[in-house]
């Protein structure tokens, strides 16, 4: 059997952490949504005596071997189901990989429907769990929309926003891994729960929109010249996704995000237009 599924990045609109775990993640609260722009898998899968998982992609930089969040999805998948199959994909990467716009969760999601299309054992809640198990933003992007996420991340509430969907995102080429920004946001605020006393409003589904904690730690000069062509391009409102440093543009039409989106690639930044979905 051969399908394709779609997998949308995701942007955060609203990213606050509001304490550390024993675990050694966060809790974080954060308003996230579903953008066109996406990469693309096609799979192909037979039963078979052994187990195998082949991965081919556009991307050369992207491993292809068990660390690959897509393999990681189809082999817990199989196992949990005691399902014996080839499975062969194609992934057509488009989402810049490390960015903040949860374009390895997006994939790994979209190989977890494509793997319960084909297979058809797991129900909604077996799907979360494994999703869960592979990475905190999976489970968003298993559901997709608009959702206020809580937790690591994984506990998905749908929510509604009303803003233009008009967007530029556009990315440097520095890169702090997610690990990274989060030791980051801990040698900074220590203690969370003063902070979250101090900055005078609290993570919830009423907090204002635009705001990312990581935005006080990863904060440098292709960040803010972004930022600035995006201003200078009429963005009703900009803010970094994630851990970044991938920075959103919100404008009011297509014509205003396709100038800006111009003006950035003429500047040398990789820059994407696109809706949110
Ligand atoms: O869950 P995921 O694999 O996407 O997380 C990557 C890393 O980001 C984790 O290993 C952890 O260091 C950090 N993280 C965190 N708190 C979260 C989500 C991620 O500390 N809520």
């Amino acid at each position: 059997m051969i399908l394709t599924e779609r997998a949308y990045a995701k942007i955060n609109l609203f990213l606050d952490v509001t304490g550390r775990r024993e675990d050694g993640y966060h809790e974080i609260v954060t308003l996230m949504h579903s953008v066109s722009l996406c990469d693309r898998i096609r799979i192909n899968a037979s039963f078979s005596d052994k187990r195998s998982i082949v991965i081919r992609s556009n991307n050369k930089s992207l491993k292809n071997d068990e660390s690959n969040l897509i393999y990681k999805s189809a082999l817990k998948y199989m196992l949990k189901f005691d399902i014996n199959a080839k499975i062969k994909i194609d992934l057509r990467k488009i989402i810049p990989i490390g960015a903040g716009l949860g374009g390895g969760s997006s994939d790994a999601a979209a190989m977890l429907r494509a793997m319960n299309r084909i297979f058809k054992r797991a129900d909604e809640g077996q799907l979360l769990s494994i999703a869960a198990e592979i990475g905190s933003d999976v489970p968003f992007c298993l559901v997709g929309g608009c959702a206020l996420c809580s937790g690591r991340g994984e506990k998905i509430e749908p929510a509604r926003i009303n803003i233009s969907p008009y967007l530029v995102i556009a990315i440097g080429e520095s890169r702090v891994s997610t690990p990274e920004a989060y030791a980051m946001l801990d040698e900074k605020y220590q203690d969370f729960k003063k902070y979250n006393e101090e900055k005078g409003f609290y993570a919830s589904a009423d907090a204002p929109l635009y705001y990312n904690i990581f935005q006080s730690v990863i904060n440098n000069k292709e960040i803010e010249a972004i930022k600035a062509i995006m201003h200078q391009g009429g963005a009703e409102n900009t803010l970094m996704s994630g851990s970044g440093p991938s920075v959103v543009g919100v404008f009011s039409s297509p014509r205003r995000a396709s100038l800006v989106k111009r003006a950035l690639k003429r500047k040398g930044f990789l820059a994407f237009r696109c809706i949110l979905k």
